[in-house]
């Protein structure tokens, strides 16, 4: 309760008055004001090692045809409303089997892939086929047909990044299953990355109207190859290392236009600043080791692992094997409209102090997807 409401509050009539409002369903805004709501999403850390033997046997006893998509997915457990890594994003792990098809759909929520393990592999989009490696990262824009097949010898995991809770809350979630498994490929395989791969080239005779990038692979072994060659000459940033954003190369903007995307390389041992700002970001540990104090617990990861960084939480990165973050965040979304807003840390020499250690949270009661 605030000052203001008790000070309009405790008569017969005040009572009255507002039993008269809530019938119409309506609310006094006095009553509410300066209540700020808390913000659910909580710090967490999934590690791969407890989700991959479940993956495998999912693949084991789950039909693709069944489940679609065979997605296990990472649940704050902050958030009891519903499944999904933060308040906008979702971090989910999928699993195709050689010889698979995850049949075409699309949906005006936007999805990036970060491949784990595996190969032989390949996202179609729009009739373009790419095939994926560990590391790569690959878009498979807003209102895009897409499908997954797996050519190769082995199973292949890859993180699926959407924005989901998201599009949901602005009302504006389709989906639509496409009439066959797969969607036509009608363009040579990775034409975009021969087009767009680049960068700085554009092809000036090829036109782009979407406001996605129009590049569906951002290959690891070039970011890769980038982040070494700016390490050797840059200090980088000093909250996220060495760290470069995915951006349409059309634009400079974001590659998806509703996720900014990252690859930050962090130095054995390089302990970043600390800093918080508004958007929610999910990591996924591409390579390396080491720990990050997110709201002043320490959350050790190593290869493989994810984590999410709560919007307005104060983060730091401490290395201690070189290590690759891959990152995506809401902030393309707050941007635009003033939302974004950033500060360092100035006390304690710009580094939080540790409270403890995390812990994995009791899982709550949750209310059933819709
Ligand atoms: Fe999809
Ligand atoms: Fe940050």
């Amino acid at each position: 309760m605030t000052m203001s409401s008790r000070a309009v509050s405790g008569t017969a009539e005040l009572d009255h008055f507002y039993d008269a409002v809530k019938r119409i369903h309506g609310r006094a805004l006095w009553q509410t004001a300066g209540t700020a709501k808390k913000p659910p999403t909580v710090p967490y850390l999934w590690k791969y090692r407890d989700f991959r033997p479940l993956l495998i046997k999912a693949a084991e006893i789950v039909p693709i045809e069944l489940a679609e998509r065979r997605v296990l997915v990472m649940a704050n457990p902050g958030i009891t409303t519903d499944w999904q890594a933060s308040n906008t994003l979702l971090a989910n792990l999928q699993i195709i089997k050689p010889g698979e098809v995850a049949r075409s759909h699309r949906h005006t929520a936007s999805a990036l892939r970060l491949v784990i393990e595996g190969s032989g592999a390949y996202t179609a989009v729009d009739g373009e086929k790419s095939y994926m490696e560990p590391g790569d990262f690959v878009t498979t824009p807003n209102w895009t047909w897409h499908d997954h097949g797996n050519e190769g010898a082995s199973a292949m995991i890859w993180l699926d990044g959407l924005d989901v809770p998201l599009v949901q809350g602005l009302e504006a979630n389709l989906y639509e299953a496409y009439s066959a498994k797969k969607f036509p490929v009608t363009k040579p395989t990775d034409l975009s990355l021969r087009l767009y791969g680049a960068g700085s080239l554009r092809p000036t005779w090829v036109k782009h109207h979407a406001i996605h990038s129009p590049l569906l692979n951002y290959k690891f072994a070039q970011t890769y190859a980038a982040l070494k060659a700016m390490a050797g000459q840059a200090e980088g940033s000093p909250y996220d290392g060495v760290s470069v954003e995915y951006t349409n190369p059309l634009t400079g903007g974001p590659a998806l236009p509703t996720m900014a995307c990252f690859a930050s390389l962090l130095r054995p041992g390089r302990h970043t600043q600390a800093h918080r700002h508004t958007g929610g970001t999910i990591y996924h540990v591409t390579h390396g080791s080491g720990r990050s104090i997110i709201g002043g617990k320490v959350f050790h990861w190593d290869e493989k692992d994810t984590f999410v960084v709560p919007s307005w939480a104060w983060h730091e990165h401490h290395a201690t094997s070189e290590s690759v973050l891959f990152s995506y965040s809401d902030s393309a979304v707050l941007q635009p409209f003033g939302l974004y807003h950033e500060e360092a840390l100035e006390e304690n020499g710009g580094h939080q102090k540790v409270e403890g250690e995390f812990e994995p949270l009791p899982v709550p009661e949750r209310r059933p997807a819709a």
